[in-house]
């Protein structure tokens, strides 16, 4: 059972709350408003499930900010810095600006490597970025399992946050290196325009399709007739 503290009662921070909760880890979910924490806490009724204080949570070794850039998520950090030492920090945030038309970082960076330079002594795992809030209550496209893509630089960080997923209903892809969180966070900022466009927001979310090279062997004799 890991100790998990969530930060922000709001769309994401709610339902990765009960999430977690439901598959045994110990999870504080805190707001700004304790009252509004524990209300939520005694609504959602999960036994490892308790509201409290964003002080609180911030004693767990493994939180989850569930806060927006734009609503100053950084400079809270920044204030954070030292009960952050040392753990393992899961962000899951996509820096959009107000009318989720853009983002308000540029390109060559990320939210996730903005937290990690901000906070060298925290281990950072960027996670859930692309799961759109309502997925999380019917996590399945028509009996398929979609993809959470999982990023660190830290491979001791990455195995804490496979373990505290274990047993939740989505596949976990390991996408490598914390760079590769520009891409991702930018695959949300895709998926919600065309989402919208085709009636599907917010329930979608990206599922990679292959297979193993032996199977797709049967091409290799084509590819001989390809001149190269
Ligand atoms: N919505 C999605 O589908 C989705 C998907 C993937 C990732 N994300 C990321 O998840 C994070 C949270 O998204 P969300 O949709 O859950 O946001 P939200 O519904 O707006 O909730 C954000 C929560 O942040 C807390 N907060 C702390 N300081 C705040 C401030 N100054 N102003 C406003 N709220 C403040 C509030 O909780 P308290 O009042 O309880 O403290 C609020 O409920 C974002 O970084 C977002 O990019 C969202």
């Amino acid at each position: 059972m890991t100790h998990i503290g969530i930060l922000g009662t709001g769309r994401m921070g709610i339902r990765l709350a009960k999430m977690l909760a439901l598959v045994g880890n110990e999870v504080v979910l805190a707001s700004r408003t304790t009252e509004r924490a524990r209300h939520i806490a005694a609504e959602l009724n999960v036994p490892s499930l308790r509201g409290g204080t964003y002080a609180e949570a911030l004693e767990a070794p493994v939180v989850i900010p569930s806060i927006f850039v734009r609503d100053g998520l950084l400079n809270d950090l920044n204030d954070w810095r030292k009960s952050l030492k040392g753990k393992v920090l899961i962000d899951i945030t996509n820096p959009f600006n107000d009318d989720y038309t853009d983002f308000i970082l540029p390109w060559d960076t990320s939210s996730a490597e903005q937290i990690q330079n901000l906070l060298p002594e925290t281990n950072v795992v960027g996670a859930f970025k692309n799961v759109w809030w309502e997925v999380f209550d019917r996590p399945d496209f028509a009996g398929r399992r979609s993809d959470v893509f999982v990023v660190s630089d830290t491979q001791a960080a990455k195995a804490v946050f496979f373990k505290i997923v274990e047993g939740t209903p989505f596949r976990y892809v390991d996408a490598g290196r914390l760079a590769n969180a520009r891409t991702i966070e930018r695959m949300t900022l895709l998926s919600g325009e065309i989402g919208q466009r085709m009636g599907f927001f917010p329930r979608m979310n990206y599922s990679l399709l292959g297979e193993s090279w032996t199977v797709g062997k049967g091409n290799a004799g084509i590819d001989a007739l390809v001149a190269r």
